[in-house]
């Protein structure tokens, strides 16, 4: 496994490699680090559909808001590398704020519209718009044939194919299952941040989901907006804090009685962590 912190080098391998090899194809994780299983399981991914594992590793300043967790996000280089030589990565780009933004704050922006305004857009407004910055750059930089993310971020995965389409890169873009703890809470690098007490707490989120799937797909169209309120209720009589709890269907607009893929999304506050899960229902 290489590791690279700059553009330049990184790109002279990757290139070196596609000399070698006609239509090799190139595959790109992009992370903030900080790994674990979930994480992983987009590398196993990315490894069945490309000869060249690419992941990068860049807490990437333009998506976190002023106030938020930008200075005390886990950095944990070490462990990480370890993980990604285990899972078989061939290639880590971990480039430095420098090297990715040399002008900062940044001139060229990418504003991920209306998408990104519903759900986490509304009490992070800038953040999917940092988030299309830095992965149109990684595409660009790595120029990947298929990139990888997980769908533990619905939303910032349907921005995402959104940028691939709209600006032309034609990635093939795949969305991973999420990957749970056996109590089912959502693996998530911001977990590190519950205490005890509050981590045992926290699988009640995704027990909230799967309650409001079983009564969503015995329910008529009518009674949805009832049975979210019911759940939101109850997650807010439990002394949690819930930023929103929403239902969409697969496109993230509001459901009609003619969709068929739904999901239920949320995000909710369980201490000092804001807790992100999501489940698909098709009727
Ligand atoms: P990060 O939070 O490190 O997540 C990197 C990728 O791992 C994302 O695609 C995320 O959806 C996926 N992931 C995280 N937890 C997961 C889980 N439990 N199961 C499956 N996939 C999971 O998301 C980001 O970083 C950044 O916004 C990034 C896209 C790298 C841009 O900076």
């Amino acid at each position: 496994m290489k590791i690279f912190n700059t553009i330049a080098e990184l790109q002279s391998e990757l290139n070196s490699h596609r000399d070698e090899k006609i239509a090799l194809k190139v595959g790109l994780v992009p992370t903030m680090g900080n790994l674990h299983k979930g994480h992983i399981s987009l590398v196993n991914i990315a490894r069945q559909h490309a000869d060249i594992v690419v992941v990068s590793i860049f807490v990437n300043p333009t998506q976190f808001g002023v106030g938020e967790d930008f200075d005390s996000y886990p950095r944990t280089l070490d462990d990480d590398l370890a993980q990604l030589k285990t899972a078989g990565a061939d290639i880590v780009f971990a480039p430095s704020v420098n090297e990715m933004y040399p002008t900062y704050p940044p001139n060229v922006q990418v504003l991920s519209g209306g998408m990104a305004q519903i759900l986490c857009g509304k009490s992070r407004p800038t953040h999917f718009d940092g988030v299309g910055l830095v992965v149109g750059k990684l595409f660009n930089i790595v120029r990947p044939d298929v990139a990888i993310f997980g769908k533990k971020d619905y939303q910032q995965l349907a921005i995402i194919r959104q940028l691939n389409d709209e600006l032309n890169f034609g990635i093939k873009i795949i969305g991973a299952e999420i990957v749970r703890a056996d109590d089912g809470l959502a693996l998530s690098s911001r977990n590190g941040y519950l205490t005890p007490d509050k981590r045992a707490i926290a699988p009640v989120i995704n027990q909230t989901l799967q309650k409001i799937k079983a009564d969503i797909l015995t329910a008529d169209f009518e009674n949805y907006a009832n049975i979210m309120q019911k759940y939101h209720n109850d997650l807010t009589n439990l002394g949690l804090t819930v930023d929103y709890l929403e239902l969409y269907n697969d496109r993230l607009q509001a459901p009609t009685p003619d969709d068929k893929n739904l999901v239920v999304l949320t995000a909710v506050f369980v201490g000092k962590a804001r807790l992100l899960d999501n489940l698909e229902i098709t009727l």
